[in-house]
């Protein structure tokens, strides 16, 4: 029924000979006949001394490795691409679609009935899974788990909403050398993935629930002995996926589990770049993510997951409550239930075996919500065309309606070097703008979004303001921050028009971001712009491919020759 070792032999012109001789090779690491002749389950081992996130990653493998050779089929481990949010220059962004293609084709180039593929560091579950998409084979996805909390001075801590929230204190001079060093030392207390609901959790989340991933695999902490017997489990499930040769990804990811996906990436309070990998993976299929549907599914769905950085909990807690199968129950008909996952089951079933909590606070029930709209909206206007985000679940409410005079950075540089600047004519009223810090701009889409609040103005108590940029945002992080304006300032859009002065109007209740500058003026600004020269060092390599064919944050940010053709 499979095609174990036999599939996709070496060309050398004699199949017979190629199947012998790998045979011959193979033999050399120990393996009997027996081994060889049964289905096999590709393990992609994405453990880096460089990646703390992906600390437990090898004994997620001996486990996963144990349940494959339980249920009768082999495992094979290979390497691929790692990616660590604060380990990659320029920006993590940047190698995403790297990973992917680098998955992808060894999924292709190896022989394997199955795979499972571990991700979790943000941008690894979105490179795996969009390389297990393009390639579909029937993949089993395991993330490896939230770290557990930290504490300081009775306060739980937790990567990296903390980090930022310390760190603003430190420079706005609360807190001293010696307290931000001690809290170094505890805002990441275990191996696994940032503990609130950034993009490593919201990825996690969301991977549940287009049933790519065993029920509570999002949720269950890195180090926890029971992450290792998820990880057996699904290598249970990996062998029988490669002895039924299914599920695929194709079959599992239709447009119902899509809106699923965006209804829990809503529900959850989740991090804006989880809309850009989400997107990406739809850009894989035949599906598509509007965005104004996604905006108008927001307005439905409330937040109801009780996390930092738009709640109080940590991922830990959202386990103890129940994980992504309670939520999912708790949203009840903004489900589609009839979605399917990698077992085979509905996600009926699923919901049917959540676990509930008397007691909890963690996930609120419908009536109660964190948040009566979901945690994202989509803005447009003259400035984003092409759409902006905002996470409005994270911001301030007296901002979210706001005009302001623009004080506009060129670059992450230029605004590096003149933020802090007592001399910086700024006030807390003001908008901060950030250009040429897009996909193709900066490049790699940096989380330059959050702009720092001034030196002067964090100094006089000022905890946030309205910041525009064509960046992303770490989502751990929190603010009235408009981010992905699209089209970004260094292809053109409207951004590159901005003059520190100008009159710049958010209104989140209208979705509207609007330069208030009139049509005629904005015209002339256009027509006197420059085209940008390409970032240094993209004239071969990685770097020329990445500046040739990168998408813009509307389309994923994924290469415009990895997409597929869609339904539009
Ligand atoms: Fe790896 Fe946050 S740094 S998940």
């Amino acid at each position: 029924m499979t095609d174990g070792l036999r599939k996709g032999l070496a060309s050398y012109g004699d199949a017979g000979f190629s199947l012998f001789l790998r045979k011959a090779f193979i033999k050399a690491m120990g393996y009997s006949d027996d081994a060889l002749d049964r289905p096999i389950v590709g393990i992609t081992n994405t453990y880096s001394d460089y990646n703390p996130c992906h600390g437990n990653a090898p004994q997620i493998i001996e486990a996963a490795k144990r349940g494959v050779m339980h249920s009768g089929a082999m495992p094979f481990v290979f390497p691929t691409i790692s990616i660590a949010e604060s380990f990659t220059h320029p920006t993590s962004m940047y190698l995403r679609n790297l990973m992917a293609m680098d998955t992808e084709e060894m999924v292709r180039a190896q022989p394997m009935d199955a795979v499972i593929v571990i991700g979790g560091c943000d941008k690894t579950l979105p490179a795996q899974i969009m390389a297990a998409v393009s390639a579909d084979l029937p993949t089993v996805v395991i993330p490896v788990g939230p770290m557990v909390v930290g504490h300081h001075k009775g306060e739980v801590l937790g990567a990296c909403t903390d980090c930022r929230r310390l760190w603003a204190k430190y420079r706005a001079g609360e807190i001293d050398d010696r307290e931000i060093e001690a809290v170094n030392g505890r805002l990441a207390p275990s191996v696994g993935t940032c503990m609130v609901m950034g993009t490593a959790s919201t990825m996690a989340c969301i991977t549940e629930t287009l049933g790519l991933s065993l029920p509570m695999s999002a949720t269950i902490p890195a180090p926890h002995a029971e992450r290792f017997r998820l990880a057996e489990a699904s290598g249970r499930v990996a062998a029988q996926m490669a002895k039924t040769r299914g599920p695929k990804p194709s079959e599992l990811l239709t447009k119902s589990s899509f809106r699923n996906a965006q209804a829990v990436l809503q529900a959850i309070g989740g991090s804006t770049n989880g809309l850009i990998h989400l997107t990406a993976i739809a850009h894989r299929t035949p599906h598509r993510i509007d965005l104004d549907a996604f905006d108008r599914l927001g307005r439905d769905v409330p937040v109801l997951v009780d996390l930092k950085p738009s709640g109080e909990h940590y991922m830990e807690h959202f386990h103890h409550a129940g994980g992504v199968p309670r939520l999912m129950a708790q949203l009840g008909d903004l489900i589609d239930l009839d979605a399917r996952t990698i077992e085979g089951k509905t996600l009926r079933e699923v919901v049917a075996g959540a676990e509930a909590v008397p007691g909890q606070t963690a996930i609120r029930p419908r009536q109660n919500p964190i948040k009566p709209e979901g945690g994202l909206a989509v803005l447009r206007g003259n400035l984003a065309p092409r759409g902006a985000l905002i996470k409005h679940s994270a911001a301030t409410a007296g901002l979210l309606q706001h005009t302001g005079r623009a004080v506009v950075f060129e670059s992450v540089g230029d605004m590096t070097l003149r933020v802090d600047d007592p001399a910086l004519d700024v006030t807390a009223d003001d908008v901060l703008v950030l250009r040429n810090a897009g996909p193709k701009g900066a490049p790699g889409m940096p989380e330059a979004g959050y702009l720092p609040i001034p030196k002067k103005l964090l100094r006089a108590g000022v905890k946030d303001m309205v910041r525009i940029s064509d960046a992303r945002m770490s989502g751990t992080a929190f603010g009235t921050i408009v981010l992905h304006i699209t089209p970004e300032s260094a292809v053109g859009g409207p951004l590159a028009l901005v003059r520190t002065g100008d009159m710049i109007r958010l209104d989140v209740a209208k979705r509207s971001i609007a330069l208030l500058v009139d049509e005629a003026e904005l015209k002339r600004r256009q027509a006197a712009l420059k085209p940008q020269p390409p970032p240094e060092g993209a004239d071969r390599g990685y770097a020329w491919l990445f500046n040739e064919a990168i998408l813009q944050a509307d389309e994923g940010c994924d290469f415009d020759f990895l997409r597929r053709q869609g339904k539009g």
